[in-house]
């Protein structure tokens, strides 16, 4: 069923990793004279063996592979090859066995984050409008919901794109048909012919999914050209476990690409975005001009550590599928122990069921209880609500404090 995932013991993570290193250029060992970099400065970098030779993620880290561009396809750097075959293997684990991907039909790399993976995604779609259908930029706009991450208004800023948000119904966080089909109307007085979708997989501040086929509908029935691309950065590594019949999925023909953040609920160090899409597209983002690159660089990126994708795969492989589902159902029941909680004291909150985030409306929670706990507000000048995002650390006694607070 799984076809790349599998879990793995502590010694053959290690082996692998070690072995990829082997495969990668070394630079104390080798005579390597013309890449612009080194390992790290071993004036500060502990790089004694007896250190190292138990941590293969560090030992990454001390050698410092570059993994500049998209290992997917084509040539890449032969440099790091062996830390590129294991991105590669993250990748296809990504694509196939958590988003039901067909093996060898997607393409991605890891990015510096969400922020990044979704540009990309926007930048990729307004090209590929623009060379493929001859769309003038004005023609093209980005449509997302008002729970979408600011992420989007930077790529409409960065690449001069308009951005729609449509409103969503207050209670449920569900995409207002009424109100898309206006906004799409709208759109279309001023011109727009195209639109670069973005949904998302669990949203920054609430955990709701949005309706895909809400979009596809409504842009069908006003005739406009669109791709879609998933914003799963949170919901990514949590969302495709709590929900089996997610519409979510590479199954679904519509969806076109995605944004995981492993450095969220993967609990990955930062720099673990990952950026998948179908094959065909990565190359509305070739910048051909990265000549010194071998293989050319289809990213936004640019050059990027090695070490992020070794973190991650090591996360997924430890685990395993089942113990991720796991790891995620334990979280689950979490949620629904405090969600149970709040309703016994009336609170109103907004939870969508196959999350593990919480949102208390603002007038449940003074100001200092918010402080106390770290709970995000909306909106730091005016909140309308605080969330409590159910992560790993977040137990039932510490979620138990909580409560005796807002109990009082
Ligand atoms: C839904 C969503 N998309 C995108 C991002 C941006 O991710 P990053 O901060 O990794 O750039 C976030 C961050 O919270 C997010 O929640």
């Amino acid at each position: 069923m799984y076809q790349f995932w599998k879990k793995k013991t502590g010694k053959e993570i290690k082996d692998i990793v070690f072995n990829a290193l082997e495969e990668n250029v070394n630079y104390e060992k080798q005579n390597i004279l013309g890449i612009p970099a080194s390992y790290l400065d071993d004036k500060i970098f502990n790089q004694d063996n007896s250190f190292l030779q138990d941590a293969p993620f560090i030992s990454t880290l001390i050698q410092n592979p570059n993994h500049i561009g998209c290992h997917t396809l084509g040539k890449s750097e032969p440099f790091f090859k062996g830390t590129h075959d294991i991105e590669r293997e993250l990748i296809n684990i990504c694509a196939v066995d958590i988003l039901k991907g067909k093996k060898g039909e997607q393409d991605g790399y890891l990015a510096s984050g969400g922020t990044e993976a979704n540009i990309q995604a926007i930048w990729i779609y307004r090209n590929y409008f623009m060379q493929e259908m001859n769309a003038r930029q004005d023609e093209i706009c980005v449509l997302c919901s008002e729970d979408s991450h600011y992420s989007m208004d930077k790529a409409g800023n960065l690449l001069t794109l308009s951005v729609k948000k449509v409103p969503l119904i207050d209670d449920s966080r569900k995409l207002s048909e009424t109100e898309l089909d206006v906004i799409l109307a709208q759109a279309q007085a001023e011109g727009k012919k195209y639109c670069i979708v973005v949904a998302n997989m669990m949203t920054t501040m609430f955990g709701s999914v949005d309706c895909v086929d809400t979009y596809v509908n409504a842009l069908k029935k006003h005739n406009l050209s669109y791709k879609i691309h998933v914003d799963g950065a949170f919901g990514g590594f949590y969302y495709p476990f709590t929900d089996q019949d997610s519409r979510l999925t590479f199954e679904n023909k519509e969806i076109n690409s995605f944004t995981l953040d492993a450095h969220k609920m993967a609990q990955a160090p930062y720099g673990t975005g990952i950026f998948i899409i179908r094959k065909g597209f990565m190359s509305f983002a070739n910048t051909k001009e990265a000549s010194y690159v071998e293989g050319e660089d289809f990213t936004l990126i640019g050059s990027r550590s090695g070490a992020n994708a070794i973190a991650v795969w090591m996360i997924l492989m430890k685990n395993g599928p089942f113990g991720w589902q796991e790891k995620i159902f334990i979280l689950q029941k979490r949620t629904e122990w405090m969600c149970e909680q709040l309703k016994e004291l009336n609170f109103d909150f907004y939870r969508h069921e196959k999350s593990n985030i919480i949102t208390i409306r603002s007038q449940f929670v003074t100001e200092g209880i918010a402080h106390k706990f770290g709970l995000v507000p909306d909106n730091h000048k005016q909140p309308n609500w605080y969330k409590i995002v159910i992560m790993d650390h977040v137990t039932i006694e510490k979620l138990l404090l909580l409560l005796e607070d807002l109990r009082k």
